[in-house]
């Protein structure tokens, strides 16, 4: 159960709207690094995660990125309020006009719609973690690519605060694989899966009575 703050985690004051910004920004809502799929994916993961602290660690940050999608969504709306016809067609954001006015869907900055086919949820404690701190690091990049592209100090400003955000969660994700690996098998931790070893235990006992 979520329960729901009715406050942004960072405050969004964007002066001027500017809808070419709108149009890359919109990947990090929709992307295929964008905060939907981050909360998607720890938010999916967190259940075959067999140990207590790493499954309340993917729900407390796939929660936050829920935050942040929030986030991202109020950029995009604040910087394509209030567009001219003229405006539209001056940053190039007709197609997406076209299909939904000054909507907030999610899509990558190239224009495909959000797919799940940019998460991966293995069920294996080392594959999904490292997956999750690579998927950070990529997060980060957009980040710093965005900043490359915009001058608005308005977007900027949260900008850099969600950039930072990705850091610590890399961080946190890190201090879970060492956590994972000290409580596995040190000579065989890219083999064995805690949850899959109980399972074999199970099934092992149960042949053994038979
Ligand atoms: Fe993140």
């Amino acid at each position: 159960m979520f329960i729901y703050e009715k406050k942004l985690q960072y405050p969004v004051r964007i002066k001027n709207p500017n809808p070419a910004l709108a149009k890359f920004i919109i990947t990090q809502y929709g992307g295929p690094d964008g905060e939907l799929a981050a909360s998607l994916r720890y938010l999916s993961q967190r259940f075959s995660m067999p140990y207590p602290e790493l499954k309340g660690l993917l729900t407390d940050i796939g929660v936050e990125e829920l935050g942040h999608m929030e986030i991202v969504a109020t950029i995009v709306h604040q910087l394509t309020r209030s567009m001219s016809e003229e405006d539209v067609k001056r940053a190039g954001l007709e197609t997406y006009f076209v299909d939904h006015t000054a909507g907030v869907y999610p899509q990558f900055a190239s224009g495909t719609p959000w797919t799940a086919a940019t998460i991966a949820v293995k069920g294996d404690v080392i594959t999904d973690l490292i997956e999750d701190m690579a998927a950070e690091q990529k997060a980060r990049t957009t980040y710093d690519n965005i900043l490359r592209m915009s001058d608005d100090p308005d977007v900027n400003d949260v900008i850099r605060f969600l950039r930072e955000r990705e850091i610590v969660h890399f961080q946190r994700f890190g201090e879970g694989l060492r956590l994972a690996t000290e409580r596995m098998d040190q000579k065989n931790i890219y083999a064995i899966n805690p949850a899959f070893d109980r399972q074999r235990a199970v099934t092992t006992t149960e042949k053994g009575t038979t």
